[in-house]
């Protein structure tokens, strides 16, 4: 883990938030190829969800809502932590998070664990001049809550009936005890969910089962190890009382396995809530059989931090190759990113950087390639070009050499294999499409 921290900042995916203050706990800031990065997996998750799809439509709620909002969402009330505080070494620790209170983990002390006390993870703000209670607010901890109370305002500007969905994905803030284990928990991140309706028709437990089997293919087509991955359906004890089926999607990471996603079939709950605090009506009124009803929800909600961070750490490798010319054994990090995932797709370069032929002729393949690819270009030493794009896992890298001004064909070297292709220059749009 701390080579993949060295590497996220050397090559500019993710750095501390405020470093050049000390940082700020449980925020980051992503660089230029991790907004990328996370880019992509935002897209790969839009694209499946919402273009792909004739039944799900996209939303955008704003961050901060109502007050009574997470009131009726049960978020004031209920959205707490345990915490506990050493008083020896003054750590700081979620109570579910420590296998006993006997025992202080950091600093081995007998009873110097406080008692667990409640904490509210929201975070709060206020609108407005005056810091009263009356102007108190929050951001909010989730997007989900922004579709509900949208739900009818959607489903008739939309033009929808269930089942159908409403997918969005934006930022959640939440002040939590522990962050930690880099982007995994930290207080601002971005979720995406897709919040489905169904009618109560007795197909709501099948559609579950249709989010539970869409989402493995879409960690799948993205190539997330499946040694790695593992769908885990809670129990009865494990889930909500109102919830009649639950899954968490859990990754390996170094440190053992964490959440990716929540997928839920979450009853009638959340409308009836609003619509109990609001006085609203959010039922829907079906217009072919005159009835309206409470349509149930299934909801797939996945963190994009998360996900980007897996996409990070499934890709690492560490190999030791063997150096054609020179040889020798030597060791390369590579990261194995799916094409569509990769912050970059094609880095185009000239054998030497001294030479304006070759120069000009990389520059302009390079350029005639971006409305197709993402791609960059780079010049300097070969070896460590192609080190510097195994290590931010680019699948593609392009060589202009003498042969390219004599016969028009360049070089195409496969991150994987290593191995060389030699096409025509004038092909290159076809075969990038087809090899990414
Ligand atoms: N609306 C349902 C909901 O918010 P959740 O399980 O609390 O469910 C969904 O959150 C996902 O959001 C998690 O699986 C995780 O990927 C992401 N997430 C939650 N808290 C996070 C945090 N502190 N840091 C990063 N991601 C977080």
């Amino acid at each position: 883990m701390d080579e993949i921290v060295a590497l996220a900042k050397r090559r500019g995916f993710i750095f501390q938030s405020s470093e050049i203050y000390g940082g700020i706990g449980g925020f980051f800031d992503y660089g230029p190829l991790g907004a990328i990065l996370k880019r992509n997996v935002k897209d790969a998750w839009w694209r499946e969800i919402v273009e792909l799809r004739d039944d799900v439509v996209g939303f955008d709620s704003s961050i901060i809502m109502h007050p009574n909002t997470w009131v009726a969402s049960g978020h004031v009330a209920n959205f707490a932590d345990k915490l506990v505080d050493c008083r020896n070494c003054k750590h700081r620790f979620r109570a579910d998070h420590l296998p006993s209170l006997e025992k202080c983990p950091d600093c081995g002390m007998s009873h110097t664990l406080t008692e667990p006390r409640s904490f509210n993870l929201m975070m709060q703000t206020s609108i407005g001049p005056m810091e009263d209670s009356a102007s108190r607010a929050y951001l909010r901890p989730e997007t989900a809550q922004g579709i509900f109370v949208n739900f009818k305002n959607i489903y008739q500007s939309a033009r929808k009936r269930p089942p159908f969905g409403i997918a969005q994905i934006g930022k959640s803030f939440r002040n939590e005890i522990t962050p930690g284990n880099f982007t995994f928990r930290v207080r601002e991140f971005e979720q995406a969910e897709l919040e489905f309706f169904v009618p109560d028709d007795g197909n709501d437990l099948s559609w579950y089962d249709t989010w539970v089997t869409a989402r493995k293919k879409w960690y799948s087509d993205y190539g997330v190890n499946p040694d790695r991955l593992r769908f885990y359906e809670l129990t009865e004890t494990e889930r909500p009382h109102y919830a009649r089926a639950g899954t968490d999607v859990e990754y390996l990471f170094p440190w053992g396995w964490g959440e990716l996603e929540s997928i839920a079939h979450r009853g009638t709950y959340d409308l009836d809530a609003h619509m109990k605090l609001s006085g609203k009506d959010l039922t829907y009124f079906d217009e072919a059989t005159k009835s309206k009803y409470t349509p149930i929800l299934i909801e797939s909600s996945a963190g994009m931090d998360r996900t980007a961070l897996t996409m990070l750490i499934d890709a690492y490798d560490q190999q030791t190759i063997v150096d054609a010319d020179a040889g020798k054994e030597t060791s390369r990090v590579v990261l194995h990113f799916h094409p569509k995932i990769a912050p970059v797709q094609v880095g185009v370069f000239p054998l030497a950087r001294n030479k304006p032929e070759l120069v000009e002729r990389a520059r302009h393949i390079e350029r005639g390639l971006r409305a197709h690819a993402r791609t960059s270009y780079d010049e300097g030493n070969v070896g460590q070009l192609y080190r510097r794009q195994d290590e931010i896992g680019t699948p593609l890298c392009i060589m202009v050499d003498y042969q390219s001004l004599e016969d028009g064909t360049v070089t195409v070297r496969d991150r994987d294999s290593m191995l060389q292709d030699r096409v025509d220059a004038a092909q290159l749009r076809n075969y990038l499409t087809e090899r990414l």
